[in-house]
């Protein structure tokens, strides 16, 4: 039997499969808790979930009154008035979460604690002033990660700390044209924009077929973002795009083989016109097809900036011995490697412990998590080790505010530097995307996540 602890709520003791099937079509895993008390996973999280809502607590115009009761009595935020508003703070929180914990028995009360806690810490930061311009505590926790919801690219350039990938638009074989049209993408897209998530991948070869109908990735981004006013799309989104490196992806984009430098600059001026004829933020290489040698992908990326095709350049699928020449490589002409896109989530953290992460950290590369999510594995897997490992991210988003596993996923790779890119084909998924930015994973919530995932590996290599 193997035991996971996270700190935000509960020890989980796996392997405990005490009763499935509650609800139709799903299993229900069972854990033995720490009071050695078999619980069913599904109502802990629902009870969970209910009892942190349920909670006055939550409640902004009640976290208001009760700061500007402590302001009052106070008369002014001085060291003192802190002091009472903490105490206020804490009397309206332990007040607010008394049902609840009297409700919830053991493990809903150290749920509700913890939410308690952080609710807490975020009345403080109103009242220390660091929140000032915030109204409630969930707002006040949304202010502090304002700072934080974007990074600096070597560039310069500020992009957001997630993105949204687009290579299931134009794609009917991922649903493009039946689960979802071009209005749907365009609306997922201004949403996202709305909500400050800036970062927009897309490449040459997403939704290649639809090229004919003038629908493939590329042609819908561009058209999403020049139907916004024009300042303000130009200084909100950045559109990276991708230059495929095979020698016959002339069978599906036209011109000639790709065997030189100057073919890749021209699928690139091809890219740019899809894009409207304007100039992408980023260009990138795919990934670094055998027949290429570093110097001439590196050459095509020079000659893509110089052409005034895009504005920065990454790479995409390099290792750290690639990425660490083609920087080089690239530093030479005096050129910034921006990016490297790579595989990377919770499911597999290859990009870790490979050593890219750090060697990317030290080269001022920013990683941009592709698949993040899997593909989807970690919501649809039937592996019972990838079901368990869900049920714990369900675990660990409940008190974090009610996220759900795949925002939960996304914040892990947030909180390790990466930019993720989910799949994004609809409003709703764009918000859940922007929500990932409004809540930051505990440093023991994390450590967690990579005990279960240590474990299902060795288990899986043994
Ligand atoms: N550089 C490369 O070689 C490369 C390779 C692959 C992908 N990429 C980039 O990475 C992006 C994402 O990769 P991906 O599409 O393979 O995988 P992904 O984002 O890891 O997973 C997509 C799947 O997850 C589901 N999903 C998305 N958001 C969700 C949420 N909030 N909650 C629950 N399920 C959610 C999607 O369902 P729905 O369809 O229902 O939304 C879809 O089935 C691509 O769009 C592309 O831009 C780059």
């Amino acid at each position: 039997m193997n035991t996971y602890r996270s700190s935000s709520v509960c020890s989980i003791t796996d392997g405990v499969d005490v009763s499935r099937a509650s609800a139709p079509g799903c299993s229900t895993w069972t854990y033995a808790l720490p009071s050695r008390r078999a619980v069913d996973a599904r109502s802990v999280v629902a009870r969970i979930r209910e009892c942190v809502e349920k909670s006055p607590a939550r409640d902004a115009l009640g976290a208001r009154r009760a700061i500007e009761r402590a302001r009052a009595r106070s008369k002014g935020p001085s060291v003192g008035a802190r002091g009472v508003a903490r105490d206020e703070s804490a009397r309206a929180t332990t007040r607010a979460t008394e049902k609840p914990r009297r409700e919830c028995g053991d493990m809903c009360r150290r749920a509700t604690l913890f939410a308690a806690t952080r609710r807490m810490r975020a009345l403080e930061r109103v009242v220390d002033g660091r929140g000032r311009r915030a109204r409630c505590p969930r707002v006040a926790r949304r202010a502090s990660c304002d700072a934080a919801a974007q990074r600096t690219l070597a560039t310069g350039r500020k992009v957001s700390r997630i993105g949204i990938g687009t290579m299931a638009w134009g794609d009917e074989t991922r649903g493009f044209g039946t689960r979802y049209r071009e209005r749907d993408l365009a609306a997922a897209l201004t949403r996202a924009l709305d909500r400050g998530v800036t970062f927009v991948d897309t490449a040459e070869v997403y939704g290649a077929k639809s090229q004919r109908f003038e629908q493939s990735a590329e042609e819908i981004v561009a058209r999403a973002i020049g139907s916004r006013a024009e300042a303000e799309a130009a200084a909100e989104a950045f559109v990276g795009t991708k230059v495929f490196t095979v020698p016959w992806t002339n069978v599906i984009m036209g011109g000639g083989a790709r065997l030189t430098t100057k073919s890749l600059v021209s699928a690139l001026e091809a890219s740019v016109r899809r894009n409207g004829g304007k100039a992408y933020d980023l260009a990138s290489i795919h990934f670094p097809f055998p027949t290429w040698t570093q110097t001439a992908l590196a050459d095509a990326l020079a000659e893509a900036t110089d052409r005034g095709l895009c504005r920065a350049v990454g790479v995409s699928n390099y290792d750290v011995g690639q990425m660490t020449e083609a920087h080089g490589l690239l530093a030479k002409r005096g050129i910034a490697l921006a990016t490297n896109q790579v595989k990377y989530s919770v499911l597999d953290r290859g990009a870790e412990k490979s050593g890219l992460l750090s060697a990317a950290r030290d080269l001022d590369v920013a990683v941009v998590a592709y698949s993040p999510l899997g593909g989807g594995a970690l919501q649809t897997s039937a592996d019972p080790e990838i079901r368990t490992l869900n049920k714990l991210l369900e675990f660990i988003g409940a008190v974090n505010g009610g996220q759900t596993s795949a925002q939960v996923a996304l914040n892990y790779l947030v909180c390790k530097g990466a930019i993720p890119i989910p799949s994004c084909t609809s409003v709703a998924r764009a918000d859940a995307i922007a929500d990932v930015l409004e809540f930051e994973l505990g440093v023991e919530d994390i450590e967690t996540i990579d005990e279960k995932m240590d474990y299902i590996e060795s288990k899986s290599s043994s």
